[in-house]
């Protein structure tokens, strides 16, 4: 069986159908730059162009770096400030012309890694976190999704911490992997000092170079790098598309 996943992110939207048995991709992603101002009729005209694309008909899961509660978009940290109150659900069903789901980015990168990736079959407190342009989270207990959880927003010696730790930020200050890996390991022993997780997943860009910056982080629970990458989100977004 597959489905539809749609990828926002803040600088660009991917979009594949997806094999929902082992969680590949079922054709070429495809990747657009995400209009600016990421307004919401803008980027659903995108997310319809995505879909005609790929010449697909069906239902469709989409993610986005927002608090999404019941399709409602709550918040807009990477996003224009426009989508707050929308309904994303029924914007992008009218858009689309199919049923259409919307959630977080991270929870559903975090679903994908659940799923088919480094956290299936594990029980017990999984949080996963994507290192992008913020840092964006997604909490498991035995598997099941506690939704919208924002720890990329904690306080962190008297900041917002994806303003020190998020990818984007060893890049706009010039910091070696290094640097920037202990930013990581303070903000992960803050986390697992809230949470307690059993395991932590770390996912997004710079989890393909932890080769560079693993050593630095010491928790005390299992750590592991994300599989899925790049995919995670589309994946992870159809695997929340409405079922029909
Ligand atoms: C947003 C989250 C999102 C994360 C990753 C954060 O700034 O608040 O909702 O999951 O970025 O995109």
């Amino acid at each position: 069986m597959q489905r539809f996943g749609i990828d926002i992110g803040g600088t660009g939207m991917k979009a594949a159908p997806v094999d929902l048995v082992t969680g590949e991709l079922a054709a070429a992603r495809a990747r657009v730059d995400t209009p600016q101002p990421a307004t919401p009729e803008r980027v659903a005209a995108v997310a319809r162009h995505l879909v005609e694309h790929h010449d697909w008909s069906g239902p469709v899961g989409v993610c986005m770096p927002s608090v999404v509660m019941h399709g409602v978009v709550r918040s807009a940290a990477n996003i224009d400030d426009s989508w707050i109150g929308v309904d994303a659900d029924a914007l992008f069903s009218d858009a689309i012309g199919a049923p259409v789901h919307v959630l977080n980015d991270a929870d559903a990168a975090g679903q994908a890694e659940m799923t088919w990736g480094v956290g299936k079959d594990r029980s017990g407190v999984v949080l996963c976190l994507t290192f992008g342009t913020g840092i964006g989270s997604g909490l498991f207990v035995d598997g099941v999704l506690v939704p919208n959880t924002e720890f990329g927003h904690v306080e962190l010696d008297g900041a917002d911490a994806e303003v020190s730790a998020a990818a984007r930020v060893r890049q706009a200050e010039g910091l070696s992997w290094v640097e920037w890996g202990d930013r990581v390991n303070r903000y992960l022993q803050h986390v697992a000092f809230i949470v307690s997780p059993d395991l932590i997943i770390l996912g997004g860009g710079a989890s393909k170079r932890s080769d560079r910056w693993l050593s630095r982080v010491h928790v005390e629970c299992d750590l592991a790098i994300a599989a899925l990458e790049n995919n995670a989100g589309i994946a992870g977004a159809a695997l929340h598309a409405p079922s029909v």
